[in-house]
């Protein structure tokens, strides 16, 4: 945040609180009136640099501490409200919905540099996040966030688009899914790879269409080879290896074309930059380079995740209707808001309470525009 807008921000605390000072002279000279409960909560609007500088910031928090799944990218800024309670300490309560990538979580992308998928495989969703914000010692901290995410409703899409390609389980329950990896993979491995081979590791996403016959497209996570057994190919059992480092994910294609007695296969792959610490498992003793240990916006990452993210299926498979959004994020409230212990050096006060975090908006300008409009990717 710049300084301009810091001193804007401290203008509009002091102008808040001398708010609270005419109103409470006012209260008794008006004793006919119903007394109004003072909120808690300020909202924001939705559409303006504070807000979507949080909900960016947090969504990188949430990007680099996930191990599996496609980068989340911003859809739109839903609710922000903040409490101060008093003092120039603040808890956000941030509110906003995300779109699915197809950059995997381990390439450690920026999400404003991956693209969301198109609407047919769409998976979207909804992320809450608490927020601390010291403007007097410049620290700005996700302390705790949940999302919850979705496909597209496959019966939404099949109305509008019969054609389009439908997911697939993607284990290998379906023998066309292991065959388009398969083909796929030694494709790449006879033409493409340079030196090392490229072995098999995880399937991530699958689909299929009907083109000239069946077509299957498949995103698998690699390794480097040499490949184990079971690994390299052709052969009939692909099982996840759990202690090998996936190095990139490939797409592959498998398009059968009974007529003519042919099949073609497609392959392309994109190989992660490689990390400054060891494997995504392990903990990190030192920040990632580039992030200041301390008094910066972005803190060292703490021990363990800060949230999670929860996938539901499509509400069709479950026979449900609604399409809800549960967002878990009452284990907090009643608590001292989480910072790592490097940071609660720098606050010399008591750390806010957090509190039962806000269900409706009461910003006119909320939510904010969505990058994709579109109902069937928006959360209720
Ligand atoms: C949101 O903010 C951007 C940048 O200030 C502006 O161009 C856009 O018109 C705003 N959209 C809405 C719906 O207010
Ligand atoms: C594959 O996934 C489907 C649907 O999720 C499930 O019904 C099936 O049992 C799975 N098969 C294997 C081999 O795990
Ligand atoms: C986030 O969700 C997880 C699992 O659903 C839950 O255990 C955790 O308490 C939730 N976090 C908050 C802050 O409520």
């Amino acid at each position: 945040m710049d300084q301009g807008s810091q001193s804007g921000r401290m203008a509009l605390l002091l102008f808040l609180s001398l708010l609270g000072l005419f109103h409470s002279c006012w209260s008794g000279v008006l004793p006919a009136q119903v007394p109004q409960v003072p909120s808690l909560f300020t909202s924001h609007p939705c559409n303006n640099s504070l807000g979507l500088t949080m909900a960016d910031i947090t969504l990188q928090d949430i990007n680099n501490e996930r191990k599996e799944g496609y980068i989340f990218r911003l859809n739109r800024v839903v609710d922000v409200q903040e409490n101060s309670q008093g003092g120039p300490d603040s808890v956000f309560y941030l509110t906003f919905d995300v779109l699915e990538t197809s950059c995997h979580v381990l390439s450690r992308k920026n999400w404003k540099n991956c693209e969301a998928r198109p609407l047919h495989e769409s998976v979207y969703g909804r992320c809450k996040a608490l927020f601390f914000e010291s403007l007097t010692r410049r620290i700005l901290y996700v302390s705790a966030y949940n999302c919850t995410t979705r496909p597209v409703s496959q019966r939404d899409i099949h109305m509008m688009c019969p054609d389009c390609p439908s997911p697939v389980p993607a284990n290998y329950s379906d023998p066309w899914v292991f065959q388009a990896v398969s083909e796929s993979l030694a494709k790449y491995n006879k033409e493409a790879a340079e030196g090392k081979k490229l072995c098999f590791y995880q399937i991530t996403r699958a689909s299929t269409q009907w083109v000239v016959g069946p077509a299957y497209f498949v995103e698998y996570l690699v390794t480097e080879g040499p490949c184990k057994e079971g690994q390299s190919g052709l052969q009939q059992h692909l099982k996840p290896l759990v202690d090998a480092k996936p190095v990139g994910l490939c797409k592959g294609s498998l398009t059968d074309s009974r007529a003519r007695l042919e099949k073609s296969v497609s392959v392309s792959c994109e190989f992660f930059e490689t990390q400054p610490t060891v494997a995504p498992e392990s903990q990190p003793t030192e920040p990632h380079d580039g992030q200041q240990p301390v008094c910066p916006t972005r803190a060292p990452q703490q021990e363990g995740p800060k949230g999670t993210v929860q996938f539901l299926n499509d509400p069709d498979d479950e026979g449900h209707q609604e399409k809800l959004f549960p967002v878990q994020m009452d284990s907090a409230s009643g608590k001292p808001i989480y910072l790592p212990p490097i940071l609660q050096s720098f606050v010399l006060a008591d750390l806010p309470i957090v509190l039962p975090f806000p269900e409706q908006s009461r910003s006119s300008e909320c939510p904010g525009p969505a990058e994709n409009p579109n109902h069937l990717v928006l959360p209720p």
